[in-house]
C-alpha cells in the first residue's frame, strides 16, 4: 500500500526517519551512551582484517563503511563487488571478518562470496533486511536492518539503514579493539541518534528539489562528484538516476575529474556536487570551480555554511542541515534519492519498476 504517496519509492524515501530510528534502536543504548550489537557477547576483539562484499547500492554502503572501519577501528578493509570477489583469488587469513551487505539477502553473487569466505575460515557477518533470507541464515553474526519491506526496485531506505548498522558496527569494532574511549563512544551514539531528525530536515527540501528536476531531466549525461565518504554517495546518486530515469550518469571522486572526465564538461552536462562543509570541503569546491570554468552547470548539495561559501555560480543549491561528518552520508543520501525520483517522474518513466531490472538478482 502506497498510502498517500504516488510511488513506493517516494513512500520508502519518506519512511527513512522512522526506519533508521528503528534500526539504530537495536545498535545503540542511547541513555547509557553505548553502542551494542544484537548479539551482545559476540567477540570482535580478535578481528584483524575486514572484507566487505556486496552489489549495487549495498556495495556503496560498504564503500562508506570502509572509511569508518579504517578511521575508527584502524582495521584494514578489503572491498569488492561480489561478482568480482571470487575471481581475484582473495587472500583471507584467520581472524578475518567477512561482511556481506544485502537488502534481499539472496543476491546470488553475494551469497556465493559468503560461502567462499566461510570455506576460507572467515567469520561471517551479514547486514541484511530480510531476516529469513539465505544470507541471514548462513551468517555467524546477523546484523539486521529494520527497514521493513522495500518494494521499489531502486533501493532507498535499505541503504540508509545499512549505513546506520555499519556505523554502529565500526564503533563496536573500535571498542572491541580498545580504540574507543567511553567519551568517544558517547559522542558517536549522540551523533547517530541525531540522524533521524536530520533526515527529516533533508526531506523538508523535497519541493525545492522537485523544482530542479527540469534542469536535469533534459540532459543526456550527468556527473556526480564527491570526496571521502561523499564519493560513494556520488556513485550511488549516479546509479539511482540511471536506474529510474535512464539518463546516463557517472559518479566520480572529485579529484579524479581532471584526470579525464573533465573533457566531457560543457553547458549541457549537469554536475551534482556533494560537499558538506568540513575538512574536505575546500578541495571539492576547487574541483567544482574547475567544472564551472568550463561552463558546467553545477547543483551543489551542502549545508548552509557550504552554500554561503560556494553557492554563487551554481545553477541550484540544496541546503542540508548541518550534521556531524559521521552521519553526513546517511543524511546526504536523501537529496540524491529525491533528485533521481523527481527527474524520473518528470520524464514519466516507471519509477517503481524500471525496465530490465529485478528487485532481487538471484543469478550470477
Ligand atoms: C539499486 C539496487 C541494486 C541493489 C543490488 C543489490 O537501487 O537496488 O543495485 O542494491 O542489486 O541487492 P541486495 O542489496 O538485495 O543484495
Amino acid at each position: 500500500d502506497k498510502g498517500n504517496h504516488r510511488h513506493f519509492m517516494q513512500k520508502e524515501i519518506y519512511e527513512q526517519p522512522i526506519v533508521v530510528a528503528q534500526t539504530l534502536r537495536s545498535y545503540l543504548q542511547r541513555l547509557e551512551g553505548k553502542v551494542a550489537l544484537p548479539i551482545p557477547d559476540f567477540d570482535l576483539s580478535g578481528i584483524k582484517r575486514v572484507t566487505i562484499v556486496a552489489c549495487g547500492t549495498s556495495f556503496y554502503a560498504g564503500m562508506v563503511a570502509k572509511y569508518w572501519f579504517e578511521q575508527f577501528a584502524r582495521v584494514p578493509v578489503d572491498l569488492d563487488v561480489a561478482s568480482e570477489f571470487r575471481y581475484r583469488a582473495p587472500v583471507m587469513e584467520p581472524g578475518g571478518l567477512m561482511i556481506v551487505i544485502s537488502q534481499s539477502g539472496e543476491t546470488a553473487d553475494t551469497l556465493a562470496a559468503l560461502r567462499h569466505a566461510k570455506n576460507e575460515g572467515q567469520t561471517i557477518a551479514a547486514v541484511v533486511n530480510v531476516p529469513t533470507s539465505s544470507m541471514a541464515r548462513e551468517a555467524d553474526l546477523l546484523l539486521p536492518t529494520h527497514a521493513g519491506p522495500e518494494i521499489g526496485v531502486a533501493s532507498t531506505k535499505a541503504f540508509t539503514c545499512q549505513l546506520s548498522v555499519l556505523a554502529a558496527l565500526a564503533a563496536n569494532l573500535a571498542k572491541a579493539k580498545g580504540r574507543l574511549s567511553a567519551d568517544e563512544e558517547k559522542q558517536i551514539v549522540r551523533h547517530l541518534a541525531e540522524a533521524p531528525a536530520a533526515i527529516n530536515g533533508a526531506l523538508a527540501y523535497d519541493e525545492a528539489i522537485e523544482g530542479m528536476a527540469g534542469a536535469v531531466a533534459g540532459a543526456r549525461d550527468v556527473l556526480y562528484l564527491g570526496r571521502g565518504t561523499d564519493y560513494p554517495l556520488a556513485l550511488e546518486g549516479a546509479l539511482k538516476l540511471k536506474e529510474i530515469s535512464y539518463i546516463h550518469a557517472e559518479g566520480y571522486a572529485a579529484g579524479e575529474m581532471k584526470h579525464g572526465p573533465i573533457a566531457l564538461i560543457d553547458e549541457h552536462v549537469p554536475v551534482i556536487v556533494i560537499a558538506p562543509s568540513g575538512p574536505l570541503f575546500e578541495k571539492t569546491v576547487s574541483n567544482m570551480q574547475e567544472v564551472q570554468a568550463r561552463g558546467g552547470k553545477v547543483i551543489l548539495i551542502s549545508d548552509y555554511d557550504g552554500i554561503e561559501a560556494a553557492g554563487d555560480g551554481c545553477i541550484a543549491t540544496i541546503t542540508m542541515p548541518k550534521v556531524h561528518p559521521l552521519i553526513a552520508p546517511i543524511v546526504y543520501a536523501v537529496p540524491v534519492q529525491l533528485l533521481a525520483y523527481h527527474v524520473a517522474v518528470a520524464k514519466g518513466t516507471d519509477v517503481d519498476q524500471p525496465r530490465n531490472l529485478a528487485k532481487s538478482v538471484t543469478v550470477e
